[in-house]
């Protein structure tokens, strides 16, 4: 896979935008903050769901109520992550690409991540509607929380490599 994306990955850290961001003293650390602003944003309100469908946190609401209340920010988060993260690999892609911590990162455990979120998204209007949530609801939840938690192990790995 490596070879087949290092074409993809020259050509992005050549342009305007990705020697800009390597040369400049200030660009990477401000993206850095772009970044890490989405990603707090969109693992706070993960958390805040997930928590919820556990039967811990605002206890005015319905599970329900809590992830729907939450949606707009934790897709917002969402998108400013990957913008930040998109923006940050342009700088050295070649040298992330070949990053294990990065690829496990990026290429296994965010899709597999984002792909459950959906799906306890969907699932939280069933089983969020009362204050207690089913066990199969508490689950779900607490395999969330662990693959976010995986994912942040996984990144804060990358500068080791
Ligand atoms: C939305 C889920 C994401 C989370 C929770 C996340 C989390 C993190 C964290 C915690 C760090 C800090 C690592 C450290 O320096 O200690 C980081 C750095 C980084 N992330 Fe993400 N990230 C996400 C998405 C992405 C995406 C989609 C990309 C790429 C397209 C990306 C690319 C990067 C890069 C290049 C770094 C800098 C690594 C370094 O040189 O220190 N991230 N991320």
């Amino acid at each position: 896979m490596e070879s087949l994306l290092m074409p993809f990955c020259r050509w992005l850290q050549a342009t305007p935008w990705g020697r800009d961001i390597r040369t400049s003293l200030w660009a990477y650390p401000f993206i850095q903050l772009i970044h890490f602003s989405g990603l707090s944003l969109w693992l706070a309100t993960n958390v805040a769901g997930d928590l919820r469908l556990l039967g811990y946190g605002n206890k005015l609401q319905t599970p329900a109520e809590v992830r729907d209340g939450l949606f707009r920010w934790n897709w917002a988060g969402f998108c400013i992550a990957v913008f930040g993260g998109f923006l940050l690999f342009s700088a050295r892609a070649t040298m992330y690409i070949r990053n294990p911590a990065f690829r496990v990162k990026l290429f296994m455990i965010i899709p597999v991540a984002v792909l459950w979120h959906i799906f306890v998204q969907a699932k939280s209007h069933r089983w969020g509607q009362t204050q207690e949530t089913p066990a199969v609801a508490k689950l779900a939840g607490l395999i969330e929380l662990l693959l976010w938690v995986a994912v942040v192990a996984a990144a804060v790995e990358i500068p080791s490599y």
